[in-house]
């Protein structure tokens, strides 16, 4: 049966990385196939962090270029872009008024983002993204959220808010499950490989970038920390560096790790990061050229965008109409 599958990604960098790719888009790219896919591109999330107007702006056009180009087809999915489609705005509020603050206050990502910053200067909406997540969520009556491990409590927090809310109000919501891949999800930075890759890393060097040129991708990746041994082989705790790459390759070429492990059996590091920058550049280079072509012709890529918004705002304002009467509010 065709599940209803929903999930976001925030237009905060300029290119997307092969954690993003490995970790999440790729199950998306997976699940359009015979489920009916909402995508969305979380505008209104963004604007937690720094504002730079032109370069959201930016942002969020090669954020749609480069989901279509990984392979989101607008035809099989929808997608959209949140700020497009007022009713997660109108969800959202009412996520608000059903959370308490002691759950909010304990979400980690607020933690850890407001943290950086300074807890002063951390703006309420980084507090309430966790709801508006929440809404982005249940106006889709999502049946699967696919994201990173990094997401499991928003998603928790969600369940949570939608069974409460039809508890006390009736059935409104479908309690949503997340969808996390469990082995080879997590991607580690080249040049730190204990932290994950980020865009937030200090360099730039440990980040394989979707929109980077092939010459700078496999220069990173020949770069990459390794240990001092010449074994290329899947040890996580002794050999983070390289079990890494053995991840990367395999996720990318489809091969086994095991299999990796005996290819390379007696050859050196230098072999084996030449045959992952193979892999990884040949792989995102006809990526890259569809979503620099797609950027060419901005007005085709927002009719696109407009497009998935119309078939969204349907499924949502069913969804906002129905929560809005269970609340009594008069319609
Ligand atoms: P972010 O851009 O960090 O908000 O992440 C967007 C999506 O990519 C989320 O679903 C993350 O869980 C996932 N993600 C980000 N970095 C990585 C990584 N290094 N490995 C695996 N997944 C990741
Ligand atoms: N918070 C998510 C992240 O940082 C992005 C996001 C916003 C999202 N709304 C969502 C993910 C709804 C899944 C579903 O990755």
């Amino acid at each position: 049966m065709a599940k209803r599958i929903l999930s976001g990604i925030q237009p905060t960098s300029d290119s997307f990385h092969l954690g993003n790719y490995l970790g999440a888009l790729k199950q998306w790219v997976e699940l359009q196939e015979g489920n009916d896919a909402f995508y969305c591109i979380v505008d209104l999330h963004a604007l937690t962090g720094e504002i730079d107007p032109a370069l959201l702006r930016k942002r969020i056009l090669s954020s749609a270029a480069q989901l279509i180009a990984l392979g989101i087809s607008p035809d099989k999915s929808t997608l959209f872009v949140q700020s497009h489609v007022a009713e997660h705005n109108q969800l959202g509020w009412i996520m608000e008024c059903i959370a308490g603050f002691g759950e909010a206050n304990r979400m980690t990502q607020f933690k850890d983002k407001s943290a950086k910053g300074g807890a002063d200067s951390a703006r309420v909406g980084l507090f309430t993204y966790p709801m508006l997540q929440a809404a982005d969520i249940l106006l889709y009556q999502a049946h699967y959220v696919p994201v990173g491990e990094d997401q499991r409590q928003h998603i928790e927090l969600t369940r949570d808010l939608a069974t409460r809310f039809n508890t006390r109000f009736g059935e409104t919501f479908r309690i949503p499950e997340g969808y996390i891949l469990k082995s080879g999800a997590k991607i580690y930075d080249l040049q730190e490989p204990t932290n994950k890759m980020s865009k937030s890393s200090g360099s730039a060097a440990g980040v394989l970038e979707i929109m980077d040129t092939p010459e700078a991708n496999a220069k990173k990746i020949k770069s990459a920390t390794t240990d001092a041994g010449r074994e290329v082989k899947f040890d996580e705790k002794e050999k983070p560096g390289i079990s890494n790459l053995l991840t990367i390759h395999a996720a990318l070429s489809g091969k086994k790790i095991g299999d990796l492990e005996n290819e390379f059996a007696g050859k050196g590091y230098g072999d084996f990061k030449g045959a992952v920058a193979e892999v990884v550049v040949e792989y995102l280079r006809p990526i890259r050229a569809r979503a620099n072509e797609l950027l060419e012709d901005e007005r085709h890529l927002v009719q696109i965008l407009h497009a998935g918004a119309d078939k969204a705002r349907t499924v949502a304002s069913a969804t906002v109409a129905q929560s809005y009467k269970n609340l009594g509010l008069v319609l």
